[in-house]
């Protein structure tokens, strides 16, 4: 596992954008495994900059993003198809057809063997990750077991919590997700997990200052792939405790 601190967020995310980047520069057709929330969010400025300059072509790129809200239509404000699209894939040059992002709303059974058909038929070249309160990646929540396909997660009161920022009230976040499963996510050829704020410091600990392996914080199970590079800033490796 490669660790990287930076100074702060803007520099994680910068970086976090070169690193994806270099992987379409050196495969053009590359399929990228992405995220949303308020860590990608932050990622997609750098790449959107990077494509209408001219210094990155996205016309031969595939994406498939880690979960969709179940009960959520496409054009709900909160889809995680929304958010993809307003905050990358409307200002570059992707051919939406090539973008994947699992349907919230009809036969959720169905949209799970659709989503399970779509990973299946490429390899992702780079999976971006942020990390929960609670450890999650996608939304592979702490348990006693953890998942390999895609499938529907119920999801964590800390993760509502969390989420209820985005919405008028808690009660309108969804309880339930499609998400990859944990071995999507580490079947990606090269995983970037961005960490970021004081609230993903028990998390953290437990990626960043320990050899354990556990469903209780699914993050640690990023330890085992053989290209990971996680990438977190100052303030909150600090509080981590992985430096002074
Ligand atoms: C989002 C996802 C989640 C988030 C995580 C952190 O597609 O799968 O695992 O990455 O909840 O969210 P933020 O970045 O909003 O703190």
């Amino acid at each position: 596992m490669k660790i990287i601190v930076t100074e702060n967020f803007q520099e994680t995310c910068k970086l976090a954008a070169d690193m994806i980047a270099d992987v379409i520069r050196k495969k053009p057709d590359a399929r990228l495994g992405l995220a949303t929330g308020s860590t990608a969010q932050g990622v997609y400025p750098f790449l959107v900059e990077a494509n209408q300059s001219g210094a990155l072509d996205f016309s031969r790129v595939n994406t498939v993003n880690l979960d969709e809200y179940v009960g959520l239509p496409p054009e709900h404000p909160q889809s995680y198809r929304r958010f993809m699209d307003e905050n990358l894939f409307d200002h570059i040059n992707i051919d939406k057809k090539n973008t994947v992002v699992a349907k919230g709303t009809g036969d959720i059974e169905e949209n799970v063997k659709e989503f399970r058909d779509a990973l299946a038929k490429k390899p992702i070249d780079v999976q971006l990750l942020g990390i929960g309160v609670d450890g999650h990646v996608g939304f592979n929540e702490p348990g006693y077991v953890l998942y390999d396909g895609a499938h529907v997660e119920e999801l964590d009161e800390s993760t509502i919590d969390a989420n209820a920022r985005f919405f008028a009230t808690r009660d309108e976040v969804p309880t339930r997700a499609i998400s990859m499963g944990m071995g999507d996510i580490l079947r990606a050829k090269k995983l970037l997990l961005l960490a970021t704020g004081e609230n993903k410091a028990e998390a953290m600990k437990g990626l960043l200052l320990n050899e354990e392996l556990s469903a209780q914080n699914p993050a640690t199970l990023v330890k085992t792939h053989p290209d990971v590079t996680v990438i977190i800033d100052r303030a909150l490796a600090k509080r981590v405790g992985y430096i002074q």
